[in-house]
């Protein structure tokens, strides 16, 4: 692709970001997803960060006027309203003065604020320190939250209550624990997602049912961490949420040097060394990468996914460790994208099509990109960005990437692909083309 070809390619990313914005904050994608998402919304202010730095700042602003009074950033903030999504602010029936979910999203926020933050001092913005130190104290409290409400027993590895929370809804690493949750529900379920992308991408109707569910309960319990942590059938000990907010903690670390006090800087510490721990004990040689923990089972969760290298983001791998990673992840992006794959293609749980079961996604790959390259791998590093660049120069901003075909898939036009494609873009250098892929 040639250098014009890719200033339109910047052009139509930027196009999609304004496209999506609803008025200071940015919808994932038109009627699938018409909130504003947590963790989308923090990769998406690290896409507004290479143009607009004012505008990256006003993602995270409108991101922190969901946060409730513990600290909890939510996954959804429902600004406004919208009859295109289920489960909609009755289902949730949370108590924020503006509507918001129950549930949280990785922590990806404290790497966007350090994103944002020197981007805005690096283009000299008059403001940058006074609306970074709001957003820092906004960060700080949610990491407070992490840590005591998703970590009461103080292990280093933070939990996730809901397969919504991770990100990754679907993800065969739920499979043995999800399957303890009930499937019957209070609340009618009307799903709102197929009438806008082919069932056969989505998640099935029995998983809605437990989602469902969990929702039910949860908001029967009054939304206080204390009673879901004692009543919830689903608790994992997760590794991509703990390496997020582990590297967030780290890039807080960084920004606290000139926002905060010497107690801050110390809390900081003290948060990320216990994070990293609970993270390296998580490594499994046999398997190559690091494992979850079922808490209501006690057992490892074993099944391949991308979230088994997410620990190199915060860990630092010894030399054998890296030797493995790095074959283990050549071994998996040995696809028709040439990028780390959702669930490896040699899995018997493989569906190229299906969500977060085969899928590649650009927001992965660039944290796994990240990975590589605190852990000496920038090789490795620079081939995901290329392939994710490549990726969308072929076939479009979508949602995620078919890793048999490489076709587009999901929905269109999607936010955190075009932030993606312009943070990835800039670190891919030149050999991002199509040629010799
Ligand atoms: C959905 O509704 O598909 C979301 O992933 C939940 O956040």
């Amino acid at each position: 692709m040639d250098d014009m070809t890719r200033f339109d390619m910047d052009d139509a990313a930027r196009a999609i970001l304004a496209k999506n914005d609803r008025g200071g904050y940015t919808v994932p994608t038109d009627r699938l997803y018409p909130f504003q998402w947590n963790w989308d919304s923090a990769f998406v202010a690290m896409g507004f960060a290479t143009y607009d730095v004012d505008r990256a700042y006003r993602e995270l602003e409108r991101l922190a006027e969901g946060q409730w009074d513990d600290g909890m950033i939510p996954h959804i903030v429902f600004h406004a309203p919208s009859d295109t999504y289920f489960p909609g602010p009755d289902v949730w029936g949370t108590k924020h003065r503006i509507p918001t979910s129950g549930i949280t999203q990785p922590p990806v926020f404290g790497m966007a604020l350090r994103c944002v933050h020197e981007a805005a001092t690096e283009a000299g913005l008059p403001d940058a320190r006074e609306r970074s130190r709001v957003l820092f104290q906004a960060a700080l409290r949610h990491h407070r939250w992490w840590l005591s409400a998703r970590d009461p027993d103080g292990t280093g590895l933070v939990a996730i209550l809901h397969p919504w929370e991770s990100g990754s809804d679907n993800s065969p690493a739920w499979d043995v624990a999800f399957a303890r949750v009930p499937t019957d529900t209070r609340t009618a379920i009307r799903r709102r997602d197929l009438g806008h992308v082919d069932s056969a991408m989505r998640p099935h109707d029995i998983d809605y049912q437990r989602f469902i569910h969990l929702v039910d309960l949860y908001r029967e319990c009054g939304w206080d961490p204390a009673v879901q942590w004692a009543r919830t059938p689903f608790k994992v000990a997760e590794i991509q949420m703990t390496s997020i907010l582990a590297r967030s903690t780290a890039d807080l670390l960084v920004l606290a040097e000139g926002l905060g006090t010497t107690d801050e800087r110390s809390e900081l510490r003290g948060m990320l060394d216990r994070l990293v721990a609970g993270l390296a004990r998580r490594w499994r040689p046999r398997l190559n990468r690091f494992v979850s923990l079922d808490l209501i089972s006690g057992e490892d969760i074993e099944a391949p996914t991308q979230a088994g290298f997410m620990p190199l983001l915060a860990v630092t791998l010894d030399d054998a460790q890296r030797e493995a990673v790095a074959a283990e992840i050549a071994r998996w992006c040995d696809n028709a994208v040439g990028a780390l794959p959702s669930t490896p293609s040699f899995s018997p749980v493989f569906e190229p099509k299906r969500y977060w079961r085969g899928p590649i996604w650009a927001v992965i790959n660039w944290l796994a990109a990240d990975g590589l390259r605190s852990n000496g791998l920038p090789q490795l590093a620079t081939s995901l960005d290329r392939a994710i660049v490549r990726a969308i120069e072929r076939t479009g901003f979508f949602e995620y990437f078919d890793p048999v075909t490489g076709e587009g898939a999901g929905g269109d036009a999607f936010s955190w692909t075009a932030a993606a494609y312009l943070v990835l873009r800039r670190r891919a250098g030149n050999g991002a083309s199509d040629k010799g892929s």
